[in-house]
């Protein structure tokens, strides 16, 4: 979901409408604008796409250069038109947008009910909008006041932005949990979960950090605030390095192909003045700067969810085997709510693309109060996990707006890897000549990447065999279990066919009863890793007619002979494996998923940033 508003000169409708589909990445089921007229505000919503907004939109009057837009994901009531954002007060004067969840919103709205007013949609945020109302009225304050009076009255998470038709030089925004940025451009403000709404008009954007809020008011600087004491703060401006090139397809048909064929390049750039193997070097300030933290503690907790979490497990690999670490990797929405017991002897590591995953936010909380160490992996450069992070690493794989992860993942691995390799030698686990080897070696990742994408034709052949496959399952071993996941994740993600990931010996124990001649098994069985051992997982499979496509290693003969098909990836390290592997998978599921008539980029139901619970 995703909020967009526009305070200045300019026509509102087209930078919101334009805003509102450069945010779709992050999944929503509704949209809705909001726009002042000079007189009167005019509101449109709709279940549906941006796209639908657009044309329902042609029923008001697109006129007027302050307004407000929304992309919802349903957690109050279901997606419909009523439910959609924004969301006017009872007297029609004031507008509302907001992510997140209000969560004490029955209690406010049987008050509120008492006092008389109605409400028309099932969300906690009219019930918010509404109570600013209802403080504005009785404690007859300034609309920034009463924002700030509501807020301390209300448990939960939210951005939102408001407006007063009555003052309409000012917009009130206010952030705890989702993300804010607002975008300074001249004499006009632009307001946006991420800067891409307003990056082709300005530079110059604030962050709202948790817990505060901003007046923006016309001709006039930001007034920061604290919501909780009223502390005033000081409007951080930040230069942003985004281009708008970056946030746009490059001539893919999808956002999702452009971000697999990205992968060798963000890998590259992952590494890049990281990596100086000639020197026998790796260079990250969040690392040399804690060394001690992480060669003297007693085990590494990676906490993740999703995709992130997949490359959490290929790290636990990693770290225990090249680094002898032990390490835990744990769903962060587990975690959190399970007491675990933690101590400053503790290194978690937190990875997240979007660094605005909730679980994974409060996980980090919650470790830090008990004296862990928090290190965060994070793509979004200054997003709330990166800042609340004791140290981190960026994966600077650029703007990942598929919804389906995919260079987001290769960047987490590689920049989990530098990290084991850094332990390793630090440890002196680690024999300089094997040391020297992964080095080159992960040199060469974004050239095999690149191969490994060559594949791409025979892999549409095979997708349009297998496309209308109610169930798949996934096989790997070893480093390329977690790859076996995240394949199976993806194809669910995309083309919602049912799909299982499983270690491959451990498929006796359960999923073989699946297995007939119309079930699609897809096995990661390249030579270095268990091969033997997975070549006998395969036979147990032919020998039930399962239909096998494997992954195997240029130049492979045994698996090609048993394979109904097989699709070679390039020979590297076993421990660096996945970051081949994965290629042809996600290729898989892209193609599938198109087949198969999916929105590839916005799959149903899905969001980019999981900013609730
Ligand atoms: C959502 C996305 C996934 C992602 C997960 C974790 O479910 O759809 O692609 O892996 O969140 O997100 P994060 O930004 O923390 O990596």
């Amino acid at each position: 979901c995703g909020i967009v508003g526009y305070i200045g000169h300019r026509d509102a409708f087209p930078i919101i409408i334009k805003g509102l589909q450069r945010l779709e990445y992050r999944g929503y089921d509704s949209a809705g604008i909001a726009l002042f007229d000079g007189n009167d505000i005019n509101l449109s919503k709709t279940k549906g796409k941006v796209e639908d907004l657009k044309n329902k939109a042609k029923e008001i009057s697109q006129k007027g250069n302050l307004g407000i837009g929304h992309t919802r994901w349903a957690t109050h009531g279901v997606p419909n038109d009523v439910n959609s954002h924004p969301h006017y007060s009872n007297s029609g004067d004031l507008v509302i947008i907001h992510n997140g969840i209000i969560e004490n919103y029955e209690s406010i709205k049987k008050e509120l009910t008492k006092r008389g007013y109605v409400f028309s949609s099932d969300t906690d945020t009219e019930v918010l909008v509404n109570l600013i109302e209802e403080v504005k009225k009785t404690e007859d304050v300034m609309l920034g006041k009463a924002v700030q009076i509501a807020l301390n009255q209300v448990v939960g998470a939210y951005a939102i932005a408001v407006f007063d038709k009555r003052k309409p030089d000012e917009i009130v925004v206010a952030k705890l949990g989702s993300p804010l940025a607002i975008g300074i451009g001249e004499d006009e403000f632009f307001i946006a979960s991420d800067a891409s709404p307003f990056i082709e008009f300005t530079n110059n954007a604030v962050y709202l950090e948790d817990e505060e809020m901003a007046i923006i008011r016309l001709g006039k600087e930001i007034k920061l605030r604290k919501i909780k004491d009223d502390a005033v703060a000081y409007p951080r401006i930040l230069e942003l390095q985004m281009n708008l090139e970056e946030i746009e397809k490059g001539g893919y048909e999808h956002f999702m192909l452009k971000e697999i064929y990205e992968q060798p390049r963000a890998i590259k750039d992952t590494y890049r003045g990281r990596l100086l193997a000639d020197q026998g070097l790796i260079r990250m300030a969040g690392i040399d700067q804690n060394l001690e933290k992480f060669t003297n503690a007693n085990r590494i907790i990676i906490v993740a969810c999703g995709t992130s979490w997949h490359a959490g497990l290929v790290a636990e690999y990693i770290f225990e085997d090249l680094a002898r670490i032990p390490v835990e990797v744990e769903y962060a929405s587990e975690f959190r709510y399970r007491n675990p017991v933690i101590t400053d002897k503790d290194v978690l590591i937190a990875i997240s693309q979007s660094g605005e995953t909730a679980d994974t936010l409060a996980a980090i909380k919650l470790a830090k109060e008990k004296g862990a160490f928090v290190f965060g992996v994070c793509n979004v450069v200054g997003s709330s996990i990166a800042r609340e992070s004791d140290a981190g690493a960026y994966t600077h794989a650029g703007p990942e707006i598929g919804v389906a992860s995919t260079k987001a993942f290769t960047t987490q691995i590689t920049v989990l890897t530098l990290i084991a390799l850094k332990l390793a030698k630090a440890k002196g686990v680690f024999s300089e000549s094997k040391y020297h080897e992964y080095l080159s070696e992960l040199e060469t990742i974004p050239a095999k990447v690149e191969k490994a994408l060559e594949s791409n034709p025979l892999i549409e052949i095979i997708s349009d065999v297998y496309k209308d496959s109610t169930n798949c399952l996934y096989l790997g071993r070893g480093y390329n279990f977690p790859v076996a996941l995240e394949g199976a994740l993806k194809l669910k993600e995309i083309s919602y066919i049912h799909a299982e990931g499983y270690p491959a010996a451990e498929m006796k124990h359960g999923p073989i009863a699946l297995i007939d001649e119309h079930m699609p098994v897809f096995v990661i069985a390249t030579k270095k890793g268990h091969y033997e051992k997975v070549v006998s997982n395969i036979q147990e499979i032919k020998s039930r007619k399962g239909k096998i496509i494997a992954i195997v290693t240029e130049g492979d003969e045994q698996v090609t002979d048993l394979a109904d098909h097989v699709i070679e990836v390039p020979e590297t390290l076993e421990s660096l494996t996945p970051l081949l592997t994965t290629i042809p998978l996600q290729l898989l599921s892209y193609h599938i998923a198109v087949m198969r008539g999916c929105n590839v980029d916005q799959p149903r139901n899905l969001a980019k940033s999981v900013t609730v619970e």
